[in-house]
């Protein structure tokens, strides 16, 4: 058995999230792996409608190199998680349309990264830490304090540090 015996199985998205998973296409690459369910993925999903985790790639040719992500790569009621420069994850959400905030993905609980809004929260797959996309704030402990907001910039269709 090879390889590539195993990965037609998957959709092409997993395969890209596992590759940068391991850090193999660098350290600003987003790493929007989104936690997409069938119930999630409505037929409506295609015209923009907001339902949860984004589905997004790597930032497009031609945007801003620093960018964290492209607004187009943020779904509004969802998000995505980035890697900052700096190799801190990131959970970027656009709660309603328009405005976009970030959080440390780490988890106020023990650090493991929260994964990607789904229904407006973010979940810690550690112990089950919920946290709200609009404002970081805790809805499930264990975890005891919001998750941490950082300040990013939006300018055309680029997310960047602030
Ligand atoms: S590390 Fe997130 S709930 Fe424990």
């Amino acid at each position: 058995m090879t390889t590539t015996e195993q990965i037609p199985a998957l959709p092409r998205r997993q395969v890209l999230c596992g590759i940068m998973a391991m850090g193999i296409l660098g350290s600003a690459t987003l790493t929007a792996c989104s936690e997409d369910t069938p119930a999630a993925n409505s037929p409506s999903d295609s015209a923009g409608t907001p339902s949860g985790s984004a589905s997004a790639s790597a930032p497009a040719a031609g945007g801003n190199a620093n960018a964290l992500a492209q607004v187009s790569q943020i779904p509004v009621g969802g998000g995505t998680i980035v890697d900052a420069p700096d190799g801190t994850k990131l959970v970027i959400v656009q709660p309603v349309a328009g405005d976009f905030k970030a959080y440390d993905a780490a988890c106020t609980h023990q650090g493991t990264p929260v994964g990607a809004p789904q229904g407006g929260t973010m979940t810690c797959p550690n112990h089950g830490s919920k946290f709200s996309a609009a404002d970081g704030s805790v809805q499930q402990g264990p975890a005891g304090t919001p998750l941490k907001q950082v300040s990013i910039a939006v300018s055309g269709d680029n997310i960047t540090l602030a």
